[in-house]
């Protein structure tokens, strides 16, 4: 619940706000809205809900709403989105995490799993190659056991990196399983770790310069060194597959987000690297979008 001592606008309820907003932006994203500008979230607002907004957090709203008028991706402007059991601190030096993202840690937890029943030593070292905001790496952290693994999140943005450290640090102890490393794919690694990662896991850039299937606003806002890819989107995960080939210990894991329909030349560059077991699993609207091999 607010604490803003600042004077009420009088008969301008929350409601009323909540309702004009839905005008501009529909009516689930009016209420995330509005929760942000009262301070008051979930069951809070609607405890709220009847009572009149301060003119501080109406001038708040009126902020928020005029970078929505402008286009501007409402994560952005909330400063926050939910991801997996995280609330992420996400702003235009990331990526917005997607929904089909949170699958590819499913999938990582899975092998992290497995790879602690198939291997005593601990920790064992996973890596989240091009966090962004730490979606992944962070998630990894956080669900699986404490002490089971050291998780590596790097990217070549180092602004990107800075707002994963901020995320990590709202994390409290599960934080303390986590490492930094700046730099492009497995650059950012220590040397020590050559052929002993468990799992590299990564949604890396994968969209075709001149695919025409991205929106306007995801072009003109997100930032474009975490969107796109040479060699019709596939230069990074090139890269990947031949640094997993040399970074991951025996029988370790390469998760990697891929772009519906480029399943086929995933698979190919995946074997061509020497992984084995290689397979491709579909997101829930059934793409395929979750390449997974392992060194043999
Ligand atoms: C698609 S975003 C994924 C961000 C985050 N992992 C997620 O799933 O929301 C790709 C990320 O890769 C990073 N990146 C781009 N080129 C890179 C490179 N050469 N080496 C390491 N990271 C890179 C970008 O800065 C961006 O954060």
């Amino acid at each position: 619940m607010t604490t803003d001592p600042a004077p009420a606008t009088g008969t301008l309820t929350w409601r009323t706000l909540w309702d004009e907003t839905s005008l501009v932006t529909g009516r689930p994203q009016a209420r995330w809205l509005c929760e942000e500008a009262s301070g008051a979230f979930g069951p809070e607002f609607l405890e709220v809900v009847a009572q009149p907004a301060t003119e501080r957090c109406v001038a708040h709203l009126d902020s928020m709403l005029a970078r929505v008028r402008q286009g501007e991706p409402l994560q952005y402007v909330l400063g926050h989105w939910s991801f997996r059991r995280l609330d992420l601190l996400v702003d235009q030096r990331v990526l917005i995490p997607r929904p089909e993202t949170e699958l590819v840690v499913e999938v990582a937890l899975g092998c992290a799993r497995q790879a602690a029943l198939e291997h005593a030593d601990r920790p064992l070292q996973l890596a989240d190659l091009g966090t962004g905001s730490g979606a992944i790496g962070l998630s990894l952290a956080t669900e699986l056991p404490r002490g089971l693994a050291e998780v590596w999140l790097t990217d070549v943005s180092a602004e990107a990196l800075d707002v994963a450290r901020a995320n990590t640090a709202g994390l409290g102890m599960a934080g303390t399983a986590v490492r930094f490393g700046h730099g492009s794919w497995f650059v950012a690694l220590p040397p020590t770790l050559r052929g002993q990662l468990a799992v590299v896991v990564s949604n890396p850039p994968y969209i075709a310069h001149d695919d025409e299937r991205v929106q306007e606003a995801v072009r003109a806002w997100e930032p474009s060194i975490a969107l796109f890819a040479d060699d019709n989107g596939l230069a990074h995960v090139s890269t990947l597959a031949a640094g997993s080939a040399e970074w991951l210990r025996s029988g370790g894991w390469l998760v990697v987000e891929i772009g519906s329909g480029q399943a086929a030349a995933v698979v190919d560059v995946l074997q061509a690297a020497g992984l084995a077991d290689v397979e491709v699993r579909p997101d829930l609207a059934g793409h395929d979008r979750i390449a997974i091999a392992r060194k043999r």
